[in-house]
């Protein structure tokens, strides 16, 4: 952190997030709130608001959610410390010059000749594969059927045998120390600058924006690994960035094709399917699926048809689906990816293959249907069972019954017996009577962690910054150690200092105590829950309350009986277990 907390809060204070906000959303007043559509997600309804009295924002649709930092960082895409200093400028305040100009400018000025390294290092590399030094190489991507156009187009690249790389960086007028930072060489006391990447065929990854930021690169045999890939950097930060995304946010195609490999993509934008997009060497990312929906709303997987493909397409879908998008998933039997599948049937057969792909409930259920035992009754209904959970992920009412309908005729259950499983599922599922986030099914990542259990701890924080006084209420009964999974246990921790301190309780600068763009995200969920409180009579409030609490004291219970082994330490939980039966909170 470059700037002094204070100075930080202080721009938060002067800026008020409604009209920070109003320029980029057109925001309607809603109560005390404000709402609109979700700039960081395509939506016909509006589920993102502002809380001018929160001095936050939150997207009940994808999440997105957050102080005016956040929002700055999210939606200019840059760093916090130049949300700093954006927000500082509208908002009057002078930043420290020294720190500010010298600081801020050698950091935006390293990162420029970051990318300048990484540009003119593609340069070089597709320049050797160009050249006699390069006939190997060339020969590799000739072999494997890709065009001189579409090697152009994908800047693709081939190292050569020499160090010629560092020679042609350094002749450029680049020094060691940014050299070293480029991921690009190792440096090594005795023998000097050495190229991590030798003797291999080379994709540049570009971002949206086409600016060379990482390689990945191919060895030409069989050796290990196969596939290398630039550490994270100042400017790579993989789960942030998709493979092909350059090229396919300009694809008119209505949904991303997404696969696993370079080839994969680079294959198919050949054969004209020019919205392929694939995560860089890690399994797809909750930023990946965001990233994907800033462009359209539906995601076809193309996996690998092998064991490991179906499980990463299993992976990804609740993640994709937790973004808000559509999924479906295609099957390319029997070929093993989109590369072998197009050379060996055409591009035509991979269309039909794109109309006949199934979508995302479809292929769980298929897959899911393989592991049970039909012939054995429990087993059959362990499987409705589980059938019953992922048909509550669909949030429409009428698309649920659609599917309903469909899986019952197809798996010959009664429509109204698949009906009671998902209502038996989702009655284990909810258990308090409260409306809580209408996500909770399936947003993904630590969403999905977030069972029964860390919900009510959720639900009493936001209960709390909407009532602080409840705080004084709850006393003894609840303190802040009673919240223990994190990031609740640092937001109660934040939340009761808040109050200690001034009596009220402010969950804006509570973010900013989270650095991370993901936790401050959590963070404003937390506080953003839909508590129906408002609608409660005084009884039925108390009632919720009480329970609230129970559940919480509960869980703390047992989590202490899995570690109590004293006798104090039993006798101590004996006398919580009594308070609590007797504990009652008067509103
Ligand atoms: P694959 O092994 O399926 O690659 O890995 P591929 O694209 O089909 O490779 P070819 O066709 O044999 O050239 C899929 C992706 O996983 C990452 C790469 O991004 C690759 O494209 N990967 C794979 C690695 O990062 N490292 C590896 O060693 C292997
Ligand atoms: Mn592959």
């Amino acid at each position: 952190m470059y700037y002094p907390d204070e100075l930080v809060e202080e721009i938060r204070t002067r800026t008020d997030i409604v009209n920070l906000i109003s320029p980029y959303v057109h925001l309607k007043k809603n109560g005390s709130n404000y709402v609109g559509l979700c700039p960081f997600h395509s939506e016909k309804t509006p589920s993102f608001s502002v809380s001018p009295s929160k001095q936050m924002y939150y997207c009940f649709g994808c999440g997105a959610g957050g102080n005016a930092y956040t929002f700055v960082m999210e939606y200019d895409n840059v760093e916090f410390k130049e949300a700093v200093e954006i927000l500082a400028d509208k908002a009057g305040v002078s930043l420290p010059t020294a720190t500010y100009s010298e600081e801020a400018k050698a950091a935006s000025n390293r990162k420029k000749r970051m990318i300048d390294i990484h540009s003119d290092a593609a340069t070089y590399y597709y320049s050797i594969l160009k050249s006699p030094m390069g006939t190997t190489g060339y020969g590799y991507f000739k072999d494997r059927g890709l065009t001189d156009e579409t090697i152009l187009r994908f800047g693709l690249g081939y190292t050569g045998k020499s160090n010629g790389l560092y020679r042609y960086l350094k002749q450029k007028g680049y020094g060691d120390e940014e050299l070293n930072f480029s991921g690009l060489f190792t440096f090594d006391e005795r023998y000097g600058a050495r190229e991590k990447f030798w003797n291999r065929v080379m994709f540049p990854i570009m971002d949206a924006n086409n600016r060379v930021i990482a390689f990945g690169g191919r060895v030409l045999g069989d050796a290990l690994p196969k596939y290398l890939n630039s550490p994270e950097t100042q400017i790579f930060d993989k789960s942030r960035n998709l493979y092909g995304l350059n090229y396919a946010r300009h694809s008119k195609a209505k949904y991303f094709l997404l696969c696993e490999g370079y080839m994969d993509v680079i294959a198919l934008h050949q054969a004209g399917f020019d919205s392929a997009v694939a995560s860089l060497g890690t399994s797809l990312t909750g930023m990946q699926a965001n990233l994907i929906k800033r462009y359209v709303n539906r995601v076809i997987i193309t996996y690998d048809s092998d064991g490991a493909g179906m499980k990463a397409a299993l992976r990804a879908i609740p993640i994709l689906k937790g973004a808000g998008l559509s999924v479906k998933v295609l099957d390319m039997k029997p070929y093993k990816d989109p590369d072998e599948f197009i050379k060996n049937l055409g591009r035509e057969e991979y269309e039909k293959r794109i109309e006949k792909a199934v979508n995302g409930f479809e292929f769980e259920i298929s897959v899911l249907e393989k592991q049970f035992d039909f012939s054995d009754p429990e087993q059959k209904t362990d499987f409705y069972l589980e059938m019953a959970k992922k048909l509550l992920t669909f949030e429409d009412e009428l698309e649920r019954d659609n599917y309903i309908q469909a899986m019952a005729a197809k798996y010959n259950i009664r429509t109204e017996d698949l009906k009671k499983f998902v209502a038996k599922q989702s009655a284990s599922m909810a258990g308090i009577p409260v409306a809580v986030n209408k996500k909770t099914y399936n947003q993904s990542d630590n969403k999905k962690k977030e069972d029964g259990q860390i919900q009510a701890q959720a639900l009493l924080l936001t209960w709390m910054a909407n009532e602080p006084s409840l705080i004084d209420l709850l006393g003894e009964f609840l303190t802040e150690e009673d919240f223990f999974e994190e990031p609740y246990r640092m937001t109660a921790h934040y939340v009761y200092t808040d109050y200690a301190e001034s009596k009220t309780i402010n969950p804006a600068k509570i973010i900013n105590m989270f650095t991370d763009v993901d936790e401050q995200k959590t963070v404003a969920g937390i506080f953003n829950r839909h508590l129906a409180e408002e609608n409660l009579s005084r009884q039925e409030k108390e009632k919720v309350l009480n329970e609230l609490v129970k559940r919480i004291k509960k869980q703390n219970v047992d989590r202490l009986a899995k570690s109590a082994t004293t006798p104090e330490e039993l006798q101590k939980l004996m006398k919580m277990m009594i308070e609590m039966q007797k504990m009652h909170i008067s509103l």
